[in-house]
């Protein structure tokens, strides 16, 4: 018994005497680090890309993937010019703010419309990457952009670049970074069709050896669908209903399907203001008059479509016939897109396997690759 105390003793001692050393070797750190300054590990240059959207912006960031996915809304406060809040948290303001705060988004119908907010957004989302390991100033940055921007709306884009203090920008159109980052080889002598289905605009593009051949864009995507929605709703049901809530409508029980099972309609309830008594007012909407809203917008979606087929050299008609069609974007996601395209053009259509995030994953390729279309990227 006693030996076994000794030897407690003893453990307790060797404990007593490993903690002090601790503590002076702490002290001897903490004194060394006062006098002698350790150099920072230089800080990296990175590679940037963004998919500015009408709805949404996602930005990516080499190393590090998708660092910002949110709606494309920011705030600032009026006298100070301050930024306060971006995306979502920006978002739920719009609507309902006073006259000290102004919520803006920065694009309309696919193009920038308020240059100061775009730069307040990039600058807000760049500023959350660790100014100690990122240098922004000497990053690659490449902004996507809808296929029909004029020259004027790309320099303005290189400028907002120039303005954030980076001078190595360029463009890329957004149906390139999206087939791209819906996996698709688009390096290979072998057309492609692909469809994006926006906020502001839908693109058209057909794509072989790396590039763009043939593409058409219009101002025809969701933003248009909830517009529709809206003014279906004030007609038909007298009820003056808001933006978001079109978009819950067409969320939630949008679709272009031709037949719909009675058994499995969907209903939804939404409220608004009553168009003649001006009183708040609750009505319940079908989803066989909203199909009936959006077929219209999705038809010219087929029209543009078949513009772009029709210009196409007929090879690659060919190879499209054999490829299929490829959809992306928040607009393909109604219910029935697909089965509507494919009805109507007589091709097979497929779904990106990631609508609301290829165009921000393609450009990690486009700026891997960036201009060199002999290389292939995809291997
Ligand atoms: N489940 C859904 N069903 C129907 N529409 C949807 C769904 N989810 C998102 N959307 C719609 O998709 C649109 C946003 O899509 P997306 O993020 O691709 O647009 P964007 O890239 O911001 O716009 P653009 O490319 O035109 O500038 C919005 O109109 C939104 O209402
Ligand atoms: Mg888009």
């Amino acid at each position: 018994m006693a030996r076994k105390e000794k030897i407690v003793e003893q453990v307790q001692n060797v404990e007593e005497i490993v903690a002090e050393e601790a503590v002076v070797a702490q002290e001897f750190d903490e004194i060394v680090e006062d006098l002698v300054e350790v150099p920072k590990a230089p800080r990296e240059g990175i590679q940037i890309g963004i998919d500015l959207g009408t709805a949404n912006t996602l930005v990516y960031v080499s190393g590090r993937g998708i660092v910002f996915n949110e709606a494309s809304v920011v705030a600032y406060d009026l006298e100070s010019g301050e930024t306060f809040a971006v995306g979502n948290e920006a978002a739920r303001m719009l609507g309902r703010t006073h006259d000290k705060i102004q919520v803006s988004k920065p694009l309309h119908l696919g193009v920038i419309s308020d240059i100061k907010a775009a730069k307040a957004l990039i600058e807000w989302v760049l500023s959350g990457l660790d100014p100690d390991t990122y240098d922004v100033k000497e990053s690659t940055l490449l902004i996507c952009c809808p296929s029909e921007v004029t020259m004027v709306e790309r320099e303005s884009l290189i400028n907002l670049a120039h303005d954030l203090g980076i001078e190595d920008a360029f463009i890329e159109e957004e149906v390139k970074a999206g087939v791209i980052g819906s996996g698709i080889d688009i390096f290979t002598p072998q057309g492609n069709l692909f469809i994006d289905i926006g906020g502001g605009s839908t693109d058209v593009g057909v794509l072989s050896l790396g590039d763009i051949v043939v593409s058409e864009s219009i101002r025809v995507a969701g933003s248009r669908m909830d517009e529709l929605i809206q003014k279906h709703v004030q007609h038909e049901h007298g009820l003056l209903i808001g933006e978001k809530t079109a978009e819950k409508i067409k969320q939630e029980i949008g679709t272009v399907n031709e037949r719909l099972d009675p058994a499995d309609e969907k209903m939804i309830f939404v409220a608004g203001r009553d168009n003649t008594s001006g009183l708040p007012r609750e009505i319940e909407v079908s989803q066989e008059e909203i199909r009936d809203v959006l077929v219209e917008p999705f038809e010219e979606i087929v029209k543009v479509t078949m513009r772009v087929l029709e210009q196409t050299p007929p090879e690659l008609s060919a190879d499209i016939i054999e490829s299929g069609i490829y959809t992306c974007g928040g607009g393909s996601l109604v219910e029935g897109c697909q089965n509507f395209f494919a009805k109507r053009l007589g091709i097979q259509v497929q779904q990106s396997p990631s609508p609301l995030t290829a165009i921000a994953e393609g450009t990690k390729v486009l700026l891997k690759n960036r201009g060199n279309y002999l290389v292939k990227p995809m291997d």
